[in-house]
Order: C-alpha cells, then structure tokens, then sequence
C-alpha cells in the first residue's frame, strides 16, 4: 500500500486477494444499476458519465434488454453454434441491414479483441497477404495478436510487451490522424492529409511484405478521443483499394448509436471491407463480431470461432438493444445531446484555462486538459486528480485515458448511455462544471 492509500480512506487496498486484478485499484463496489445511475454496497448514488466502460449504452437493466434475456433463459441459455440459432440468424440480419451497404455477413466472437482477430483472419484469407498497418496511437486489444497492433508509448514499451516477441508479430506502424498534436508537425488544413499518405508510402515500400489489411478505429479512444480529419477516411479508402487490401474498421467503441447511427461508418462517410463490434453490442453481455462484406466470408466451419459465441440469451438481448435504438431513433439522440454536452463544454473551456481541447462525436466525447495552452503540455496528474475528484465529491463516473496504449493520460472521457435525457446531461454537466473548478484552482495554487 503507498502512502497515498494509507491516507485516504477512499483509496483503502481492496481485501480482495484471490483475483487476478487487470484494472485500477479504486475500491468502489457497485452493486446495482439503473439508467445512468448505478449504486455502491453502502448504499451511495453515482452518475455515470461512461456507460459503464462504454458497454450499457442503453443504461443499467433496460427494461426491454433484462425482459428479453430473462425470457430467453427461461426457455434455453445455450445452443451449440453446431446448428443455427434462431435469435443469432436474427441479429446477423439486423447488423447486416443496418450497416453500410455492402456489407454481406456476420462472424461472431466474444470480446473486441477476438472480433478483431476475426476480422485480421478475414483479410488475410481473402488476399493472401499477412500483415497489417496500424496506427500511432492506436488500442485494438491485448490478446496477442492485437497486443501487436495497438500501440504501446516508447517509455511503455517494457512494461506492456516485454518478453512477449515470440508472439507479437511485426506490424507496419504509421502516424496517427492527430490535429491537436500532429505526429508529423503540420498544420490542420494545410497538410494535404500527410498522415494518410504516410499509409500509402508505407505500403509501398514493403516488398517483403503482402499487406492483408490497414486498420484503423474511426475515432481514436484509448489513444486520447482523437477524431478523424475532412476526408481522411476517403483517402485511406483510396489506398486500400489501389493495393488491394482490407480496410478494416474497429467499431468496438463507436458503434452501437453512439457516435449518431448504429455504426459510425454511416456517419462518417466510411466504407470499410469489415467492420469490428465489441463492447456495447451484447447490452451487457459478452458478444463480440465482424461484420464482412462480399468477398470476406471465406472462413471454413470451425476455422473461427468460439464455444460460448452468439448464445441464444445474450442474442435476445442484443436483439432487443438494437430494436429500442432504432425504434427511438437513439442515434439522432446521440447527436443532439452530444452537441449539447460540446456546447456546455465549450463554454467551460472560456472558464478554465487548463481545458486545452474538446472533441466529439455524438456521445463519443473527449476533454483534453494541459498545463499550458499555448506549450500544450499535457496535464496528466491533474486530469488523475480531475477523475478521481469527481467520484469521491460529485459521484459522478468520468473515463480517462491511460498512458499505457497512447501517448498521454490527459484526456477526460464522457460516453454517456446513448438514450441519456437532457436533463440527465446537465446533471453531469454541472457536476462536471464544479470538478474543473476544482481542478483549475489546483493548477493555479502550484501543486
Ligand atoms: C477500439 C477497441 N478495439 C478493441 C478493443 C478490445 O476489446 P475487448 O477489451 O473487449 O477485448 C477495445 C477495448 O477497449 C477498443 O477500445
């Protein structure tokens, strides 16, 4: 235990011993949900500005999502993905309709990083080639495969891959879409898109290597809530079809309404080979996919694929889910409270001088906090304090970005549940608000 836990009751060491702890060692015990609002084991009320770890988009226990998957359990839990299932064939053909055009069909999986792996088996099968271009910046998973792919910071290196070459194979690695901090030190708007023809310059220059796929999240999250510039993702489309590779987008965060439609290749002009869903997709529940166009369905039986995949209750509740958000058209909702989470936000940034950026798309929203706003110099220990502040004093949950799989861990993350009302927005707007008061007088007291 440090110091800092032994003084502070909130941060108390959690008894917890016999488990493999992946995360955090903040010792909140929630134990019941509803909505945006979820509850402690003593019995306090919290706010939940994240949708969980943007997973309920609809809110704890929807009505509609706990009623499907109860009725489905009551029936039968589990069906070997041997024979079809009725509920799967269901939400296969929802997916596949509500997704861009070409898309064709669905492999499921359980978590982002197997659908990922999914979607890597894909394109490789379907050109033959082997290696994939990935971004700065970029967090597609910790499996082995997709450890390889996200990026870990230089002063990371050793802590997340160390020891792990035998498994993590090369990738092409280029700079990521970043105008607030450009890798490449260009001006927005000036740059004639450099860091997408980075892409092209890399695939090019490999002649030892068949390029199966170029992946790339559409906006970036673990990597600091980074949105994609004008025309960026016809470019990298340009690329892909010219050297006949996949483009793959990793919608495991910012599909299911969150950024405006159910995926957010609608919204942003995209038009991906295989689309990769995780998180939000099982309404709670473990269930994971690629959706593939034509030309991307060559796996044979058993060749991807998992025991427990596409169960017929967690099917239910997806199913559900889906539903509800196109029956209330929650991904319009999602624009429309986005932009008033951006307005108040904006508004704050004229108040607090240590709010250096803020970015969005629809409830995909990110607040970067620097020391500095001209030098830009990230403000991770205040943004540390910013999050934890508001847990302990406004029980409100907020996200925040590690430095682990991007480069900085300044960036305040706010993924609401996509049916969110107007008036649970400004609750978390105003106890936002009061968090950077806090955190700005803070930063000018000097510690
Ligand atoms: C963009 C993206 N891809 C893939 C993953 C991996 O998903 P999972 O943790 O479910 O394996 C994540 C998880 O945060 C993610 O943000």
């Amino acid at each position: 235990m440090n110091e800092q836990t032994q003084s502070d009751p909130m941060l108390a060491a959690p008894t917890v011993s016999s488990v493999i702890k992946p995360m955090g060692d903040y010792p909140l015990q929630i134990v019941r949900g509803e909505g945006v609002r979820f509850w402690d084991n003593e019995g306090t009320e919290y706010l939940d500005a994240v949708s969980g770890e943007w997973v309920v988009n609809l809110g704890y226990r929807h009505p509609r999502v706990t009623a499907a998957v109860k009725e489905q359990i009551d029936r039968i839990e589990y069906v070997t993905p041997v024979f079809e299932n009725e509920l799967r064939s269901q939400l296969a053909e929802k997916l596949v309709s509500l997704a861009p055009e070409r898309m064709r069909s669905v492999l499921f999986a359980l978590s982002g990083a197997d659908a990922v792996e999914g979607a890597m088996h894909l394109a490789m099968r379907a050109n033959g080639g082997s290696e994939f271009v990935t971004l700065y910046s970029a967090f597609h998973g910790t499996t082995f495969a997709t450890l390889a792919l996200s990026y870990t910071h230089p002063h990371m290196l050793e802590g997340a891959k160390e020891g792990l070459d035998r498994y993590l194979t090369r990738q092409i690695r280029v700079p990521n879409y970043n105008c607030y901090r450009c890798p490449l030190q260009m001006k927005p708007g000036n740059c004639d898109l450099a860091c997408a023809r980075m892409m092209d310059l890399a695939i090019t220059h490999q002649p030892d290597a068949k390029v199966a796929g170029v992946i790339i999240e559409l906006f970036q999250s673990n990597g600091g809530m980074i949105p994609m510039p004008k025309g960026y993702i016809e470019a990298v489309r340009e690329i892909c079809t010219r050297h006949g590779v996949a483009l793959i987008a990793d919608e495991v965060q910012t599909a299911m309404s969150r950024c405006g439609d159910i995926f957010a290749s609608n919204v942003v002009g995209a038009d991906p080979d295989l689309i990769v869903m995780g998180k939000a997709l099982g309404a709670g529940f473990p269930l994971s996919g690629v959706v593939a166009a034509e030309g991307y369905t060559s796996l044979r039986g058993w060749e991807a694929g998992f025991t427990l995949m596409s169960t017929p209750a967690i099917c239910a509740g997806s199913n559900a889910m889906l539903d509800v958000m196109v029956e209330e058209k929650l991904g319009d909702n999602a624009t429309v409270q986005g932009e008033r989470i951006m307005d108040r936000l904006r508004a704050m940034m004229d108040k607090y001088s240590i709010i250096g950026d803020v970015r969005g798309l629809g409830l995909m929203i990110g607040v970067e906090l620097v020391l500095d706003r001209n030098t830009k110099e990230a403000a991770d220990a205040l943004t540390g304090f910013a999050w934890e502040y508001a847990l302990r004093e406004e029980k409100l949950l907020l996200g925040k970005s590690g430095p682990v799989f991007g480069n900085y861990g300044n960036v305040i993350k706010l993924k609401p549940a996509v049916n969110s009302t107007s008036a649970e927005v400004d609750e978390m707007m105003d106890r936002l608000d009061r968090v950077f008061a806090a955190t700005q007088k803070r930063h000018d007291s000097g510690r």
